[in-house]
């Protein structure tokens, strides 16, 4: 993953549980499957079958097929259907959207029809102390809010409950997480499993303008994303680089308490350079703009055949392009 990221993000391989600030996160998702067709120069035996990139050491000669290999990109449609059997379709309020890497994958690696007919597993929305909330109806048991309560907080007080589809995020016996650090699983968290209480509902993330700010604290680095809309703060974050990826986790105090714009020295706005909803009409210059979901839907949503009775509006039927006079 890293070697890829290194050439750049056109065959960087899309992750969805893998963190690099985070030791030993990866291997959970398959979101990054690829096929090795060369193993490494002393034996170029191809492996046999698809490999996360994640977890996988890079060799000399070693030679990956990420964009191109039908296998890959058929598993990754699976991969996409598989973490959707239980994930809601519920987008059109979830905080996350806009901003939310299962979204991204399903648009570039998914299908645009469900397979599914059964029930999906449903939670309450639960209170992880003052400041988050999980739905864990959203959970795509990634793990990452795991390992940041590890290496980042003081003690963790949550973890993967249960096995199997019973597995869930949970806090032991309903213990609210409370530490400073805290805060940070919401920024890891790559659906809208976790979710800031002080930001909830408050906007959808394209109508906000993020702005890189820094503060004088002395529990973290104090340097962080503040999001306007208007002229209020509606939300503090840890900067993301271009992989979605925290590299400095900010402290509670910045995050929920500092929703004015005179606690911060305003640097400048914040270059959203992963391709996104956020940066739509905004400072576009470094966009990326991968090829395969232009293409996508080129395919398959310019085939829409509108033919609806429309008669009460007064408006025929819209006519296939080949009767049109
Ligand atoms: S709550 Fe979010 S970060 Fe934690 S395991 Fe679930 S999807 Fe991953
Ligand atoms: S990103 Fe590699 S398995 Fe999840």
């Amino acid at each position: 993953m890293q070697a890829a990221r290194m050439i750049g993000p056109e065959v960087a391989p899309p992750a969805m549980c893998y963190y690099e600030p985070l030791k030993g996160s990866g291997g959970k998702c398959r979101a990054c499957l690829v096929k090795v067709t060369a193993g490494s120069e002393k034996d170029p035996r191809p492996m046999p079958k698809l490999v996360p990139a994640c977890i996988t050491a890079v060799q000399d000669g070693m030679i990956v097929e990420n964009t191109v290999n039908e296998d890959v990109l058929e598993t990754r449609k699976g991969i996409v259907e598989f973490l959707l059997l239980n994930h809601p379709l519920d987008c059109p309020v979830c905080d996350q959207a806009g901003e939310c890497h299962l979204q991204d994958f399903s648009f570039e690696h998914g299908v645009s029809s469900t397979r599914t007919v059964e029930e999906r597993n449903t939670f309450e929305p639960t209170d992880l102390g003052p400041n988050i909330q999980l739905h864990m109806n959203r959970c795509i048991l990634c793990y990452r809010c795991v390992y940041t309560a590890d290496q980042i907080t003081d003690g963790r007080v949550h973890g993967v409950m249960h096995r199997g589809d019973h597995a869930e995020i949970s806090t032991y016996i309903e213990k609210a997480i409370d530490n400073d650090f805290s805060g940070n699983v919401i920024d890891v968290c790559p659906v809208g499993a976790l979710t800031d209480k002080t930001y909830r509902f408050k906007s959808r993330v394209w109508f906000s303008k993020p702005v890189d700010a820094h503060c004088e604290c002395s529990k973290c680095s104090g340097k962080a994303t503040i999001w306007y809309k208007g002229d209020e703060v509606i939300r503090v974050t840890g900067r993301k680089n271009m992989w979605g990826e925290v590299t400095d986790f900010i402290c509670n105090g910045c995050r929920f308490d500092k929703k004015k714009t005179s606690d911060w020295v305003i640097e400048g706005p914040t270059n959203v350079s992963r391709h996104s909803v956020i940066s739509a009409n905004k400072y576009g210059a470094n966009l990326i703009k991968p090829a395969f979901p232009v293409l996508q839907a080129a395919r398959d949503y310019k085939q829409i055949n509108d033919d609806r009775d429309r008669s009460f509006l007064g408006i025929q039927p819209a006519l296939p392009k080949s009767k049109k006079k």
